[in-house]
Parts: structure tokens; C-alpha cells; sequence
């Protein structure tokens, strides 16, 4: 099946609403209108609002990289995918390792983040991947597929469906060191057939999912041509317009 492919760029905690704005505004003049891809951003919060009202109507879609669980309530500091709906935010970023880490988030705190999106209409980014050490003792496999358990198998078909899978090793987040293309490719194909047993070839046939973990562009054209490979998650290149436009490039190819 031919999946479209998508280019998320995850901001993390960076840039001031001024540079949001310049950088945007230069992602979208310098997009080839033609290629078929989906170019999503996860900005910080607080300049979704200004960013979707300014270029909601380019081809990028806005997304936030974290939710809370409950639609609202006494949870100082926390934003809803309630909030996140009502300013038009089309996606979220959950799990992602940094908030594994430092946040201390379960894939029980992420799967009802995940139906906290759904619940909203936003498309979840869930994002999986294993630590250096679990490489290292051939853990691999089993860390991803507990993580993919936990978090989704207990999704309906309309909701799996709606999931986009972000793999991506957690020794290869901001390092400079990506996996290689057969690295991922052999994970991805692996997230695939678990799907596939879980939910049915159709289904498992569809999802798209993306690899992310030091992205480039000298290397997203090698990935994004695996064939379970569709499109990436990008941290550090994301945040220089010319780097973005060009991996969105590599994956018309
Ligand atoms: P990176 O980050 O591209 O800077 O490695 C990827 C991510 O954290 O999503």
C-alpha cells in the first residue's frame, strides 16, 4: 500500500514567538506547493494560537508535543486536548522520550493521553523507541513491543487508526548518530507485523509510521526510502527552515 508520507518537525522548547513566526513564514514561502507529503510542526504551546491564525491556511498542519489526560480541572500548568481542539491544533506528540524521561510518563499516563486526543480530534504521534543499554543487550525488540502493547493494543479499530507511530531509538535523539536505514527499516517492520497480529492486515497496512532520531538532510533520503518507513519526526533540523525544506523534499523522491 502506498502510505502519504508525512514530515513532523518537533520544536521542543525552543525559539521565541518572533522566530516561531520568521521560521514558519519561511517554511511555508518555500514549500514546493507540488509535492504530495504532509508537513506537520509541534511548536511550543503558546504560539499555536498565533501560528495557526497566520498560516493555518498553508499546507503545514500545527500540533502541540504533549497533553493532559483530562479534558480540565484543578491541574495547574497542564493544557487539554480540549484547549488544543478549540484553537484548531490538529495534532499531538505523546510519549516522546524526553517526556518519558524527564516527566516521568508512563505508556498508562500515554494511553490515556492518547484517548484524550482522539477524544478531542487530534491525531496522536505516538512515539516508541529504546534506550542505548536495551540495544546494546538485544533488548530491542521486546522494549518497543511492550511500549506499542501497553500504549495501543487495547484501541478500537477506529481509533487505531487514527494513530501515527513514531519510532525512535532514544540513542539517536539530538546525538548526531541516526540509526541506519536497516536499523529502522528492521524495527518498522517490526512495529508493522505487531500491528498486523494485533489488528489485521488492513489496518497494520495503513498506520504510518515515522522514524525520528538526529534526521538530516544527508540522511533522510536513504530512511525514507525503506519501504515501512513513512516520513520522520525531526528535532534539531527542524528548527532551521532551509534543513526542513529540504528533508520535505527528500521525501518526495
Ligand atoms: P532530533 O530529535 O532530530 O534532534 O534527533 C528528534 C526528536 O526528538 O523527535
Amino acid at each position: 500500500m502506498k502510505r502519504k508520507k508525512i514530515i513532523a518537525g518537533n520544536w521542543k522548547m525552543y525559539k521565541t514567538a518572533q522566530e516561531a513566526e520568521t521560521t514558519i513564514a519561511e517554511i511555508a514561502n518555500g514549500i514546493n506547493y507540488n509535492q504530495q507529503n504532509d508537513v506537520w510542526t509541534a511548536t511550543p504551546f503558546i504560539y499555536l494560537q498565533n501560528l495557526i491564525s497566520r498560516f493555518g491556511n498553508t499546507t503545514i498542519k500545527f500540533g502541540a508535543q504533549n497533553c493532559y489526560t483530562k479534558d480540565e480541572g484543578a491541574f495547574t500548568g497542564e493544557v487539554s486536548a480540549k484547549m488544543l481542539q478549540s484553537i484548531h491544533c490538529s495534532f499531538v506528540i505523546l510519549g516522546h522520550s524526553e517526556r518519558r524521561q524527564y516527566f516521568f510518563e508512563t505508556d498508562i499516563i500515554i494511553h490515556e493521553k492518547i484517548l484524550a486526543a482522539l477524544n478531542h480530534n487530534l491525531l496522536p504521534v505516538y512515539c516508541c523507541g529504546e534506550t542505548l543499554a536495551q540495544r546494546n543487550t538485544k533488548k530491542h525488540f521486546e522494549i518497543v513491543e511492550q511500549q506499542i502493547k501497553e500504549a495501543l493494543y487495547n484501541l478500537n479499530a477506529d481509533q487505531i487508526s487514527k494513530i501515527v507511530i513514531a519510532y525512535e531509538p532514544v540513542w539517536a535523539i539530538g546525538t548526531g548518530v541516526n540509526a541506519t536505514s536497516e536499523q529502522a527499516q528492521e524495527m518498522h517492520a517490526y512495529i508493522r507485523s505487531l500491528l498486523q497480529t494485533q489488528f489485521g492486515d488492513a489496518i497494520a497496512d495503513a498506520i504510518r509510521i515515522l522514524y525520528g532520531g538526529s534526521v538530516k538532510p544527508n540522511n533522510a533520503t536513504a530512511l525514507f526510502s525503506q519501504p515501512d518507513i513513512d516520513g520522520g519526526l525531526i528535532g534539531g533540523a527542524s528548527l532551521i527552515a532551509k534543513d526542513f525544506l529540504s528533508i520535505i523534499e527528500s521525501a518526495s523522491e
